[in-house]
């Protein structure tokens, strides 16, 4: 069994002037090197249940536990066990980069000397030594951002958590922080749990993820397992030659729609997909089918239906 660096046990958030609860009986865990995505439209209640694992807010009701700690009534002790990067910016905006990244790293515990090697590699990493002796407050939004990513893994803490770190950043950044954030993941056992609105990036990158809606989880779990129990469409599609014999085509058990001359496609689910192929290989259509194309429906696909579902 996994060790576990998180637990949130039936958590509850009001805030005095939402007439909802931002966390709705909330309930997860996260396990030693495992990324752990949090997807959720504006306002789902992303942040405020990060804030709560961070012990920057207090819970209406509920239970967390970090390291086996219940760190609603020992808030002290979080940061021995985990970083976080807010989602806003930071307070140290007077300080020049490479002071605001040495010092988190000597209050997490680190000597001057190793802190200051670490920021050498992490500015080296990410090509910004440019921006070393930069003052904090006139840096860009995306050159910030890296900064805070930088400073949350001083010290390289077990458990990170990370609201929306690649916002505002360029494609190159947020590739060298995915790569950066799987690395650390596989070489350290660092566990992650991270807020993304970057659904595409974070298939390739997350172990499992929870879906948050109105303060409530709607789904939990691999990526994989949530697809599939969804049984969501996947289409195969393929081409056939214009002039084919359409006795050829009435004969098939499945619908197959037609695209145009040559295109055509049947829906089906994960069930019956290899039956499917099977009856497209050997069948009828054997030796005159041509560029198939299995279309499965993605994270993104997924995240929709579910958001949207009873709007
Ligand atoms: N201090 C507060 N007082 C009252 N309501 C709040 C407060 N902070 C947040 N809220 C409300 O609680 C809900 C959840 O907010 P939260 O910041 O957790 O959302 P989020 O999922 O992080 O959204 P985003 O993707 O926009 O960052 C929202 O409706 C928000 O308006
Ligand atoms: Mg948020």
């Amino acid at each position: 069994m996994s060790l576990e660096v998180l637990k949130v046990e039936n958590l509850f958030k009001k805030y005095e002037n939402l007439n909802r609860y931002a966390n709705n009986d909330i309930n997860l865990e996260i396990f030693q090197g495992e990324i752990f995505g949090l997807l959720g439209k504006n306002g789902a209640g992303k942040t405020t249940l990060v804030r709560q694992i961070c012990g920057l807010l207090l819970p209406t009701k509920g239970k967390i536990y970090i390291d086996n700690i219940d760190i609603i009534n020992n808030s002290s002790e979080i940061p021995y066990h985990l970083a976080y990067l807010s989602q806003s910016l930071y307070p140290h905006r007077a300080l020049k980069v490479k002071e605001f990244i040495v010092y988190t790293g000597m209050y997490r515990g680190l000597s001057k000397e190793k802190a200051i090697k670490q920021m050498e590699n992490l500015i080296k990493y990410f090509k910004i030594e440019d921006l070393k002796d930069r003052i904090m407050y006139n840096l860009s939004g995306g050159e910030t951002r890296i900064i805070g990513f930088i400073a949350s893994l001083m010290g390289f803490r077990k458990f990170i958590v990370l609201d929306e770190p690649t916002n505002d950043m360029d494609p190159e950044k947020r590739f060298l922080l995915w790569e950066l954030v799987k690395t650390l993941k596989k070489q350290l056992g660092i566990s992650f749990l991270l807020v993304t609105h970057n659904i595409y990036e974070a298939q390739d990158v997350v172990d499992r993820i929870a879906i948050i809606k109105d303060g409530e989880i709607l789904k939990k779990g691999r990526p994989s397992d949530i697809i599939r129990n969804l049984d969501m469409n996947i289409s195969v599609k393929f081409e056939l030659p214009y002039n084919i014999d359409q006795h050829k085509l009435e004969n098939l058990k499945y619908n197959l729609i037609k695209i145009d001359d040559t295109n055509y496609k049947i829906d089906t689910n994960e069930r019956e997909l290899n039956l499917i192929l099977e009856n497209i290989f050997n069948g009828e259509l054997k030796n005159i089918v041509r560029n198939i194309n299995i279309e499965k429906p993605t994270l993104v696909d997924v995240y929709l239906s579910e958001v949207t579902k009873n709007e």
